[in-house]
């Protein structure tokens, strides 16, 4: 009788190394596997995110859904996410300087997040001087850009409540129009968003709903894989499978929206659970887009306005425009949307792009 234990005792162990290997050590934060995954967040950089995320989403919230009918202008902030330098940093300063509105009180600010191991300077006159934030290392298939990213917002937040619209770019986005024809766009035009139904607005041509540029899908390639990356459950309760989204890593979004990024717990302690392989694992492509479509589906858009193209992608990157492919027909040809009146920005761009760029941003790029 005793004789058959040692075989059931071998039969569960059987059962159970799968259990133990795929799931409960991925839990546990090791991972014997993929030597090639970035670290974890430490402990102490979670605790002084946490710390700056706290102290934006206590900060006072003065957001109107009226931004029109404000005293102060509302600006736009820009949040540069970089690893590298910011090769089109002088094509971005003539797109701040081709605003007409008053130099003396612009309607933007700019934020960088940069690696720390690079020494990002500018000159004085430089619209970038002086506005690297306090950063920390970034890698792919890692949580960490989802942190870079919520830092800039929390750090936006935080240094000027007329920040009425986040946009988030990188080194490799361009625009695409003068700063006057975002501006507009984003807070006064009622035709620029195609799929508005808003009514009211259209007819007494003002601006009366303000609502997030982020990429939405409900489907995507491995759509599935990408959900159980962190484990067949790791998700479960708070993301359930039919609420999981993805989109583009780049996005405008509204004060109100960046105040629920700042907010968010619930979510963080899912998507910051490292991936069990670097494979189907690009968390910040998912963490936006299902935590805005889960607070307030109604308040985005679905599409983004940063231009992207994917055709030909090589490992998850989208192809990157050369310095001969730069000409006005690209530029006319990047900006058509079928969602809105015209894309803003635009990437991939290689850094030897910047001299055709900046001969064709005055006559082109900023003429509208
Ligand atoms: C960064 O660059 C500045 C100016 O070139 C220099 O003074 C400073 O020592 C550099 N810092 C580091 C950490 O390399
Ligand atoms: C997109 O990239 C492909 C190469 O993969 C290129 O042939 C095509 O012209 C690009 N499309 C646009 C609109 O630039
Ligand atoms: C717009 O939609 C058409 C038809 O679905 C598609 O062929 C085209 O690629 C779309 N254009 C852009 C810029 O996405």
């Amino acid at each position: 009788m005793y004789g058959k234990l040692p075989f059931y005792i071998s039969i569960v162990t059987l059962f159970l190394l799968p259990l133990i290997v795929f799931y409960l050590i991925p839990q546990l934060g090791f991972f014997p596997f993929s030597p090639s995954l970035p670290p974890p967040i430490s402990p102490s950089d979670e605790r002084s995110d946490l710390d700056l995320l706290r102290r934006a989403s206590s900060s006072s919230k003065p957001y109107s859904s009226h931004l029109s009918s404000n005293s102060r202008s509302p600006k736009i902030a820009f949040l540069f996410l970089t690893n590298t330098q910011l090769h089109f940093s002088p094509l971005w300063q003539s797109f701040f300087h081709s605003s007409k509105a008053s130099p003396s009180s612009p309607r933007f600010n700019v934020y960088v997040h940069s690696s720390p191991s690079l020494n990002l300077t500018f000159r004085p006159s430089s619209v970038f001087y002086g506005r690297v934030i306090a950063s920390k290392a970034t890698y792919r298939a890692s949580p960490t850009l989802i942190s870079a990213t919520r830092r800039l917002i929390a750090h936006a937040i935080l240094h000027d409540p007329a920040n009425q619209y986040f946009a988030l770019v990188s080194q490799h986005c361009v625009p695409l129009h003068s700063f006057d024809y975002v501006y507009n766009s984003l807070f006064k035009s009622t035709s620029f968003d195609l799929t508005d139904d808003d009514k009211v607005s259209a007819k007494i041509g003002v601006k009366l709903r303000f609502r997030s540029y982020i990429e939405v899908l409900d489907q995507s390639k491995n759509h599935w894989k990408r959900y159980t990356a962190r484990g067949r459950y790791a998700m479960e309760p708070e993301v359930p499978y039919e609420k999981f989204r993805v989109g583009s890593q780049f996005f405008i979004i509204t004060r109100k929206h960046a105040y629920s990024v700042v907010r968010d717990r619930k979510l963080w302690a899912k998507f910051r659970v490292p991936c069990y392989w670097e494979y189907d694992c690009y968390p910040e492509e998912h963490y936006f887009p299902t935590l805005l479509d889960m607070e307030d589906p109604k308040g985005v858009t679905k599409y983004t306005l940063t231009r992207v193209n994917w055709t030909g992608t090589v490992e998850g990157h989208p192809y990157t425009y050369s310095a001969s492919e730069v000409s006005p027909q690209l530029i006319h040809d990047l900006r058509k949307s079928n969602y809105s009146a015209s894309y803003l920005f635009a990437r991939k761009f290689a850094p030897n792009c910047l001299e055709p760029l900046m001969k064709i941003a005055i006559s082109v790029i900023f003429q509208d």
